[in-house]
């Protein structure tokens, strides 16, 4: 029987533990940013302003009952325009977005508030609000995030998730935790939750209630980010290995096989 080890934190060189506290710290203040952004793209879709599971249904399979231009104006465009002109484009929309009003109503507040943005020129990806035909792409009922945007943002999620699990891991596995299983489930949780978070991108179009596991996902994976996080901050600066660890040089026992 063979038993495999790893170094602890304390054991070792100096700069490699400010290394890895500094490339923690920029994840942890990365990581507040994300939730920041997930925050501003999907709350209050539904008209509550919290961050609701009804909000992520709404960004991922649409919104039977409204708008991708009105579940915007309720999120991340909202700040864009005066609430009173808001009020003007929800009761146009409401009324059924007719093209004999857009001219006279709806245009002129596009035209002051929004073109600036979105036009080809400034943005090809952006819906297009010079004319009405751009308009109606988002005045139809609201499908969700298509396809096309929905595969965009899953690849860049799994690349640059995974490069971050790996980097936070790698660190982790410096740590002394026992049992060993409990380790090795906080190292493995995020990518598992990974591919069940951007599954249920997917899902959430066939049935909502997946909307959900987007939820649960999220939470589990922040979870195992701050207890990977700040075990290895403790351990790296505060914490004393127990003595059979010290005896041995600082090497921890992870399996025996
Ligand atoms: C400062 C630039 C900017 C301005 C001004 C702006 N937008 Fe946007 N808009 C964006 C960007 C960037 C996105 C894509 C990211 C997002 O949804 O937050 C977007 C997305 C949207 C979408 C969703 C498009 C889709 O297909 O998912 C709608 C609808 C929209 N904007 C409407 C408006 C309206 C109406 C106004 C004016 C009241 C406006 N925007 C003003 C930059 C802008």
């Amino acid at each position: 029987m063979t038993t495999v080890k790893s170094i602890h934190f304390q054991f070792l060189p100096l700069s490699m533990r400010v290394l890895f506290s500094m490339v923690l710290i920029v994840f942890g203040i990365g990581y507040l940013m994300a939730m920041i952004q997930v925050w501003e793209n999907h709350a209050g879709k539904d008209g509550d302003p919290m961050l609701t599971a009804k909000d992520l249904m709404i960004s991922y399979s649409g919104n039977p009952e409204g708008t991708k231009l009105e579940s915007s104006l309720r999120a991340s465009m909202a700040d864009m325009l005066p609430a009173e002109k808001r009020q003007v484009i929800f009761d146009w929309l409401h009324a059924g977005a007719k093209q004999e009003e857009f001219e006279g109503k709806i245009n002129p507040i596009l035209q002051e508030h929004c073109v600036m943005c979105h036009t080809p020129e400034a943005n090809p990806h952006l819906p297009n609000f010079t004319n009405f035909e751009g308009v109606s792409k988002v005045t139809a009922k609201d499908e969700g995030m298509n396809l096309h945007t929905l595969v965009r943002v899953s690849h860049i999620h799994l690349f640059s998730i995974t490069f971050i699990f790996f980097i936070v891991g790698y660190i982790f596995s410096h740590a002394y935790v026992r049992p060993t299983w409990l380790k090795c489930v906080l190292i493995a949780t995020p990518f598992l939750v990974l591919i069940t978070d951007v599954a249920s991108w997917y899902l959430t179009k066939v049935w909502t209630g997946f909307a959900w596991v987007v939820i649960i996902s999220g939470a589990f994976m922040g979870m195992s980010f701050a207890a990977m996080w700040l075990i290895s901050m403790w351990q790296m600066w505060f914490f004393k290995p127990p003595q059979a660890i010290a005896e041995d040089d600082g090497r921890v026992p992870c399996i025996q096989r």
